[in-house]
């Protein structure tokens, strides 16, 4: 699939105009961010392994009857995706307490309430991507009332399938956060990434994080945690 020019550039990723206009090359780099983009690095061929860990967990999710953008990988970096109009709402999924949600209600990290919570966030870098409610998305016109109920509904499926799998191989999913978008023929699927960018991964025996938390809280090993990551992941999809 030949490329064209670049649509957008994000933190973490590139997207790129193909012939056809009804997909898109979703390009990952090796970008670390943190913190609204104050904190930045580049970790050697961290691209490459998120490309290959969202690869197994799009195909997976997509095997279990989710709808996603994802089409095909193309190469170590590249991924063949639909065209979608993004919701510019950030939906996080949130099984165990941790990161802002304990920070903002002075709680502390690692408590396992009974329910599943949903956040949402204005994706809004100028603002910083605020939390706001269902009430002030259909206001700003980000989404109507029914579809997020179609994207909550979705949240909620992708959360049950990634807990099973990544229980599977020995990790809490703890967190993460997702982002849908609409196709040209008006169906709301998964997009962008799952990777430990975006998601928090405690190893279930020692609790080490395994996710991009290495980076914002300068843990080290950000690599090899997605490495370990990767390689469980493909043992268990053998
Ligand atoms: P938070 O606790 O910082 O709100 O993060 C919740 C989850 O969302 C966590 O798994 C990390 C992920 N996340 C992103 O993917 N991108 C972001 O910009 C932020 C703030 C969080």
């Amino acid at each position: 699939m030949k490329q064209l020019e670049k649509l957008y550039e994000g933190k973490a990723k590139q997207v790129v105009a193909t012939e056809d206009p009804t997909r898109i090359i979703i390009h990952y780099k090796d970008d670390a961010t943190a913190f609204n983009n104050i904190k930045k690095a580049t970790i050697y061929n961290k691209g490459i392994l998120s490309n290959a860990i969202s690869t197994l967990i799009f195909r997976h999710l997509e095997a279990q009857g989710i709808p996603t953008h994802y089409l095909d990988t193309l190469n170590e970096r590249d991924q063949l995706c639909r065209k979608v109009q993004i919701f510019p709402i950030e939906v996080v999924v949130r099984n165990i307490i941790a990161g802002s949600m304990a920070r903002h209600l002075g709680m502390a990290e690692g408590f396992e309430p009974k329910n599943t919570i949903y956040d949402i966030c204005y994706k809004n870098d100028d603002l910083g991507d605020p939390l706001m409610n269902d009430h002030q998305a259909v206001a700003l016109e980000l989404a109507t009332y029914e579809e997020l109920a179609e994207i909550y509904d979705l949240a909620g499926r992708i959360n049950e399938v990634l807990k099973e799998l990544f229980l599977k191989i020995g990790i809490k999913l703890v967190d993460f956060k997702v982002e849908f978008g609409k196709t040209e023929d008006g169906r709301i699927v998964l997009a962008d990434e799952l990777s430990p960018d975006t998601c928090r991964l405690w190893d279930i025996e020692t609790g080490e994080k395994l996710d991009h938390d290495r980076f914002r809280r300068d843990l080290g090993g950000v690599r090899e945690a997605y490495e370990e990551i990767l390689r469980r992941l493909e043992g268990c999809m053998k």
